[in-house]
């Protein structure tokens, strides 16, 4: 074979295509009419016909064998998305940072709180976010027609006038999950159950019409008010530090008997307030005979907490429709 045409084999075999612009630089050098394969053509007039059988088939098989490297460069970059552009693309160079997503603030909350449960010995538990009246309300001993039902602004799905069929709500809070666990689980039951829980108030920073709540509920032989108090002090402890000051208030609830609020001392020594922060209380016997758990042997405490309400004053948030907005400026602060 000619001399010519093995080094220009050798050479071809040898390129490195990486760039656009070698691409390129292969087509000017080897496949354009002035590059390299062309001109060997234009050497086949001295020769003898003999020689120029066996030499213009060699150039031939020299130019498929660019023709072919060349195509097969170009559809690799058709394949890549990013060409990489010898002149501007520095390989050295750090890559460029990633735009990395953040821990939505009520997720990190809501983790939070379920971390400190965790360790009081609850497991978790959920149900559905369309309840029927019943789990919603009555098995957790709210009279029919009782105002207090009106004090939850209830989002009716179903609403009918046949007693016989059940009016389907948006549920109101977390206690209903109390009650469909109570139903397929018999004590001891120490669960937390978190949610979303949807009510019928004007959008405004201080209320939204969906927010989340976490429910807790421990039901055993001789659970006292004691052990609720002692889980409460633990629990916000635990969430705000053990300098936390905090105090409990005698409250109403229809589905416990006592009641109890918490709250904590937020802000300066001066300048702070009493926030409220959840309710509680021992489970009504009521409820107990809803779900058929005997009341004489059983006791247990219950408490219902907002996320939103937790995540606020950890992260110190003014307005609570900024957590539903997702605006990249609002949650690039918890990265
Ligand atoms: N369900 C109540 C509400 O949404 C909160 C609550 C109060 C839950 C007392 C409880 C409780 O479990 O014992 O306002």
């Amino acid at each position: 074979m000619n001399d010519a045409v093995v080094q220009l084999i050798q050479q071809i075999k040898e390129t490195q295509i990486s760039t656009s612009q070698d691409l390129e630089d292969f087509r000017l050098k080897y496949l354009s009419k002035k590059g390299a394969i062309q001109q060997l053509f234009k050497t086949m007039g001295s020769l003898t016909p003999q020689e120029r059988a066996t030499f213009g088939k060699d150039v031939n098989d020299l130019k498929v064998l660019a023709q072919n490297t060349f195509e097969e460069a170009q559809s690799r970059f058709e394949n890549q998305h990013t060409v990489l552009n010898s002149a501007t693309d520095d390989l050295s160079l750090p890559p460029i940072a990633k735009n990395i997503g953040s821990v939505h603030p009520l997720t990190k909350t809501l983790q939070e709180m379920k971390s400190i449960f965790y360790r009081l010995g609850f497991n978790i538990a959920d149900g559905p976010e369309v309840e029927d009246d019943f789990h919603n309300f009555t098995a957790l001993n709210f009279p029919p027609n009782h105002p207090a039902r009106d004090t939850q602004d209830t989002f009716f799905v179903r609403k009918n006038e046949d007693p016989a069929i059940p009016d389907l709500v948006l549920r109101t809070h977390t206690s209903p999950v109390q009650i469909r666990l109570m139903e397929k689980q018999a004590p001891p039951i120490r669960s937390i159950m978190p949610g979303r829980v949807y009510r019928n108030e004007a959008v405004s920073p201080k209320s939204y019409f969906l927010f989340h709540q976490v429910e807790a509920l421990y039901v055993d032989h001789n659970v006292s008010v004691a052990d609720l108090k002692e889980s409460l002090i633990t629990f916000v402890k635990l969430m705000y530090g053990s300098d936390v000051t905090y105090r409990l208030r005698p409250s109403f609830f229809p589905f416990t008997e006592p009641s109890l609020e918490m709250d904590i001392w937020w802000g300066s020594k001066e300048s702070g307030k009493w926030l409220e922060i959840l309710g509680s209380g021992m489970v009504d016997p009521n409820v107990f005979k809803a779900v058929n758990i005997d009341p004489e042997i059983y006791s247990g405490f219950a408490w219902g907490m907002g996320v939103e309400r937790m995540a606020i004053l950890k992260y110190e948030i003014d307005d609570i429709r900024t957590f539903y907005e997702n605006d990249i400026r609002f949650l690039h602060q918890f990265v």
